[in-house]
């Protein structure tokens, strides 16, 4: 699909990074360590983005920033052209619920004593869904990930690395959220399945029409994902375009390096 001119994410400017204190006295001085330098990203209803750049380059930094969970230094953030730090915690977390977001480590993310049915409801949970409706919406979105429902009951432990990145993409999803966020989406799983997971996504993108954020730092990964992306490089966008022809024609001498690994490692 074309993607329209609808801004789902604008960062303008934006600076951010940790706050850190010191020990003693010292800890009357707060002061924060920069990760993101200057970062102007904007993502459009529809498209398919890709973040890409090496670990500890920032990326999901930017990604906390637009989740509403990292306050910049400076600079605009809006989600649906709302400036999301202007508003109070639960305002926010009603803006954020246009986002869907499957975080870095799958085996991490999920609670082990919870149940299938219950993680993938989690974000209509507090909403005013009646619960015959979250019912068929998780049995939905199990088919739509290509699981069999049989899941539901059990626990994460009993589900394979692939088995539970498709939970996590069940649940990113139930809301119909205008934008899906994917932190490093393949990078925790076997090689075999990986691929699974990227047709899964961009089936998904067809269906529902939303606008993908892919974060990865393989431009393998990159490619099949997205049409558009920014590369990464210690806290600033050094290079922005057309994912094809970033590869064919790079300008940033970082963009190169990757590009060299990447053609290393096929
Ligand atoms: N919670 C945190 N507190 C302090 N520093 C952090 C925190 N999270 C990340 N950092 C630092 O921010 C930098 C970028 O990290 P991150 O955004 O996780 O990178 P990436 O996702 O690209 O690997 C790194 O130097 C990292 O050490
Ligand atoms: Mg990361």
């Amino acid at each position: 699909m074309v993607p329209s001119n609808n801004l789902i994410v604008s960062l303008k400017d934006v600076v951010a990074g940790y706050t850190t204190t010191g020990k003693g006295w010292r800890s009357l001085f707060k002061h924060v360590n920069v990760v993101l330098k200057n970062i102007n990203l904007r993502v459009y209803d529809g498209e398919r983005i890709a973040i890409i750049g090496e670990s500890g380059s920032g990326k999901t930094t930017l990604l906390k920033v637009i989740l509403g969970l990292l306050k910049p230094v400076s600079g605009r953030v809006e989600v649906l052209g709302k400036e999301i730090y202007r508003f109070s915690w639960s305002e926010r977390v009603n803006i954020l619920k246009q986002i869907g977001y499957v975080p870095q480590d799958p085996y991490k993310a999920l609670n082990p004593k919870l149940r299938v049915k219950t993680i993938i409801s989690e974000p209509l949970e507090s909403t005013n869904t009646e619960p015959e409706e979250i019912e068929g919406r998780v049995r939905e979105v199990i088919r739509m990930v290509q699981l069999s429902d049989k899941i539901l009951d059990k626990y994460p432990g009993e589900l394979s690395g692939g088995m539970m990145q498709r939970v996590l993409i069940a649940r990113s999803i139930i809301h119909d959220p205008e934008i899906l966020i994917l932190d490093e989406p393949t990078s925790a799983l076997d090689v075999s399945i990986q691929a699974q997971i990227i047709e899964l996504i961009n089936n998904i993108h067809k269906k529902l029409e939303l606008a993908i954020l892919t974060v990865t730092h393989d431009l393998g990964v990159a490619q099949y994902l997205s049409n558009r992306a920014v590369i990464l490089y210690r806290g600033n966008i050094v290079e922005e375009g057309y994912i094809d022809e970033i590869i064919t024609k790079p300008k940033h001498e970082y963009t190169n390096l990757l590009i060299a690994s990447y053609k290393a490692s096929i």
